[in-house]
């Protein structure tokens, strides 16, 4: 029995690449890939936003979050065409994004909680979780408890039994509401 497809026949969608323009932590950039390639990839291995993790590879546990136009997505379902002309945050693109400043790196309050309260351990949920957070604190800047555990419900943890992170997201929405000091003047 003979197969008449030409040998090399791949599906359309994967014979060429793209260039998916888009905004990536506040730059402007433009990738070449295959329209079809999950997005998760693109972002790891073109700029090398390695940050974002690969746990399930299937939507289930939320690793690959990062937000597009301002929504969380899992970036792993997301084909990268999807990503044209859109705005991406990535996990790198969240420390200095607020107005606390905690020290030199001025990491996010979100990012300070997780380290001062033990959120994070293996650390492959932490950039994802750490999404969710910040992107629920800035669409809800004062949610309720179970606001917060709904929030972060899209997002699996192996390690810690989610109560640390439940609490640091609570330390750091405290940390938020709390106005930063302001320095006496050297004399
Ligand atoms: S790796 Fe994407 S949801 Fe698990
Ligand atoms: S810290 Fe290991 S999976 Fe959450």
């Amino acid at each position: 029995m003979s197969d008449s497809r030409e040998p090399d026949a791949q599906p359309p969608y994967s014979t060429r690449k793209i260039s998916v323009q888009c905004e990536i932590n506040g730059r402007a950039m433009t990738l070449e890939a295959y329209p079809m390639a999950r997005l998760l990839d693109v972002l790891r291995e073109l700029p090398g936003l390695t940050g974002t993790k690969e746990g399930c590879g299937e939507g289930e546990c939320g690793a690959c979050a990062i937000e597009l136009d301002g929504a969380l997505v899992n970036s792993c379902l997301v084909p990268a065409l999807q990503a044209d002309g859109g705005k991406i945050r990535t996990i790198e693109g969240v420390a200095g994004s607020d107005l606390l400043q905690n020290d030199a790196v001025r990491l996010h309050a979100v990012q300070q909680a997780f380290l001062t309260h033990g959120g994070a351990q293996c650390g492959i949920c932490t950039p994802g979780m750490i999404l969710a957070a910040v992107n629920l604190l800035e669409r809800n800047p004062q949610p309720s408890d179970a606001q917060i555990r709904e929030g972060l419900a899209g997002n699996l943890c192996r390690c810690t039994g989610y109560t640390k992170i439940f609490e640091s997201v609570v330390a750091a929405l405290r940390a938020s509401a709390t106005p930063t000091p302001h320095a006496e003047p050297r004399r």
